[in-house]
């Protein structure tokens, strides 16, 4: 998948935002919708689907490995799977573009199956560490050949039957955690994850809900995630909850444009994600939860979100793994409110799809706000809801959260911010500038 050419945009400063928007289907939960639809026997159904880049990677590797995967006139998309065991020698690489939840992921499921994969992906991704995937795929059995620094483009020889392991997350990845349960379907035997500290949990909820036999346990070393291996997966009709990261720029945006009101719908609230909406609420955002409901065995709510004056905080570390996409958004925020906001504990944003405490730093700089960057974070000078300079071009290093969240800020700047690159948004967001034009209309 070649990465189009860099599509520069000018943003300039907007009204009050109006209306009421959707937003689409979670970038998680559609990953996984596909991978284990794939896998189950019979013809499962997911509406909602994000259809993103990074997703649309996903579906064209799991029909490279056989699974028949379609988008229906209706906008249902139709998976008839091949069963757990069943995967395909795929012909040719598969091409992750930007997206290391298909990477890392998917090096999972291949681990336990006997055929060899080679990934790629765009530069932004050739960048990121796959050793925390590497390191436990390889106690499965299964055999790698990476480029320097355990990086793609890499080589995976998968072994059926795998081992099963007992393993411990040295980091907070959502991704590792799924990549080991995922290797563990197809492994006779139990195989463990132990999570000291909680990350999303779309994974064991929707293995669940295809019929695996999945257990939590609480423990005093963390949660202790177990799944029976050579599992039988049942077709599901699935329907993909809104994307919280994605509704973050949205409301971080109607909360620093002043004479703002807009209803976001279809939220997903899952508490391993919705770290962001406490945090804004911390700092005094005005965010409803209205209509409070459940789609697709996950809470969701519609979001009405007023413009508001916002206090700077130190930004609790306990909330980093359920926010952890939502910094950037998060920044841009504290960049308009009074004080100066501190978040730290948060390494992994250094390793994300650009180095983003670097990134946002950086961008932030450009347009006339005061930060400091720690290793673990980044600490932003606010101004108090002033406009704020803007008048500058933003690196956006590939990086579709950079790009929007330096487009929300630019909402409420002085003078238009370009975005050297925004094709990224297209990863995660594909509709992301006509939404925000629709709330501007
Ligand atoms: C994801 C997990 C997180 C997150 C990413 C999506 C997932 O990554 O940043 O956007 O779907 O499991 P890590 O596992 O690296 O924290």
């Amino acid at each position: 998948m070649p990465h189009p050419l860099p599509s520069p945009r000018e943003i300039t400063a907007s009204g009050p935002l109006k209306g009421r928007v959707t937003v689409p289907g979670d970038k998680s939960i559609s990953h996984r919708s596909l991978m284990l639809s794939a896998l189950a026997v019979g013809e499962s159904r997911i509406s909602w689907l994000l259809e993103g880049e990074d997703v649309l990677a996903t579906a064209a590797a799991m029909r490279s490995m056989g699974a028949d995967i379609e988008r229906g006139a209706d906008g249902v998309w139709r998976v008839h799977g091949v069963g757990v065991g069943g995967l395909l020698q795929p012909q040719a690489a598969l091409e992750m573009g930007n997206s290391g939840t298909s990477t890392r992921l998917l090096m999972g499921l291949i681990a336990s199956h006997g055929i060899t994969a080679t990934f790629t992906g765009d530069a932004s991704l050739s960048k990121r560490p796959m050793g925390r995937v590497i390191e436990p795929l390889s106690k499965m059995g299964a055999e790698f050949t990476a480029s320097p620094g355990g990086r793609l483009p890499l080589m995976l020889r998968g072994i059926n039957p795998a081992v099963p392991i007992a393993y411990t997350l040295p980091v907070a990845s959502a991704q590792v955690k799924s990549a080991v349960l995922l290797a563990g379907l197809n492994t006779p035997g139990i195989t463990r994850v132990i999570e000291p500290v909680a990350t999303r949990d779309h994974s064991e909820r929707m293995l669940r809900g295809f019929g695996a036999e999945l257990t939590v346990e609480e423990s005093p070393a963390g949660k202790i995630i177990s799944i029976r291996g050579e599992a039988e997966l049942k077709p599901q009709e699935i329907v993909v909850p809104g994307d919280p990261s994605s509704a973050a720029f949205l409301v971080v945006a109607a909360t620093i444009v002043p004479g703002s009101d807009i209803v976001v719908e279809n939220v997903g609230l899952n508490p391993t994600r919705a770290g962001i909406f406490t945090a804004l609420r911390l700092m005094g955002a005005s965010i409803e939860e209205v209509n409070p409901r459940e789609v697709g065995g996950e809470p969701v709510a519609d979001l009405r979100v007023r413009h508001a004056s916002l206090t700077a905080i130190e930004v609790p570390g306990e909330l980093a793994p359920s926010m952890i996409d939502e910094y950037p958004a998060l920044f841009v925020a504290a960049a308009f409110a009074h004080g100066r906001t501190v978040a730290r504990g948060a390494h992994e944003l250094r390793v994300k799809e650009s180095d983003r405490i670097a990134a946002m730093a950086a961008a932030l700089g450009a347009c006339g706000v005061e930060t400091e960057e720690f290793e673990d974070g980044l600490a932003v000078l606010g101004r108090g809801g002033d406009p704020i300079a803007g008048g500058a071009t933003i690196a956006t290093h590939l990086d579709h959260r950079v790009a929007m969240s330096l487009a929300v800020a630019a909402l409420n700047a002085k003078a238009p911010v370009t975005l050297d690159d925004a094709s990224p948004v297209a990863t995660s967001y594909p509709a992301f500038f006509d939404q925000l034009a629709q709330l501007q209309a």
